[in-house]
């Protein structure tokens, strides 16, 4: 079965992309045994490629510059260019959309999701480092609730085993939310 094509995007910096694009790719790659990620954004410190170049052989899943062959890949874009996500977003099956649940985040999301839709391309919200009991998490919910927009029902919690993964193979309670994300994203696109 061919592999799917994800892309992480938000024009909101530090929402969540890298994060998200490296522990799903791992996610995948454990399951699936590879997947590719191709590092769209150009900045060397905090990228997914200096994750990669940290972690060496740690990583299952690889980065490639090209992706090639049927297998599944995810794009890790920029905060800053939506031409440079309008590119990746063209030969994408989703684009994931990782949004913080707070109210200046999420004021924000309209703008991003309306660049996808404009390239033809279904948008999904994943809300990323959610407080479980927190105002700001049902705040989130229900503005959530109220638009249109497509969110996955997986929410990545903010986790220390997720903050502190950068350069290294992923812990295991961080795969395991990533495992779950998997599962409804499998579910949705076959
Ligand atoms: N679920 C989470 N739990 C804990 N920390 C998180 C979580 N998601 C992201 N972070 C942290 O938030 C910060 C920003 O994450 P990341 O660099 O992945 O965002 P980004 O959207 O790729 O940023 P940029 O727009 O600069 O590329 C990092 O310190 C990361 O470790
Ligand atoms: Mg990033």
């Amino acid at each position: 079965m061919r592999g799917k094509r994800l892309v992480v995007a938000n024009l909101k910096g530090g929402a969540g992309k890298t994060t998200t694009t490296v522990h799903l790719a791992e996610a995948i790659a454990r399951r699936h045994g590879a997947c590719s990620v191709v590092d769209l954004d150009p900045n060397a410190d905090g990228s997914a490629t200096a994750w990669f170049t940290l972690a060496g052989t740690a990583m299952k899943a690889s980065l490639v510059s090209e992706p090639s062959g049927d297998g599944w890949v995810i794009y890790d874009t920029p905060p800053w260019s939506a031409s440079v996500v309008n590119v990746a977003v063209k030969s994408a099956d989703v684009v994931l959309i990782p949004v913080r649940p707070s109210g200046l985040d999420l004021s924000r999301l309209a703008a991003m999701t309306d660049v996808v839709v404009r390239a033809g391309k279904p948008p999904v919200v994943l809300v990323n480092a959610a407080i479980a009991g927190t105002t700001a998490q049902r705040a989130a919910r229900e503005a959530l609730d109220e638009s249109d927009l497509p969110v996955m029902q997986t929410w990545i919690p903010q986790r220390q085993s997720i903050q502190n993964a950068y350069g290294t193979g992923p812990a295991s309670e961080a795969l395991k939310f990533y495992g779950w994300l998997l599962d409804e994203l499998e579910e949705a696109l076959n």
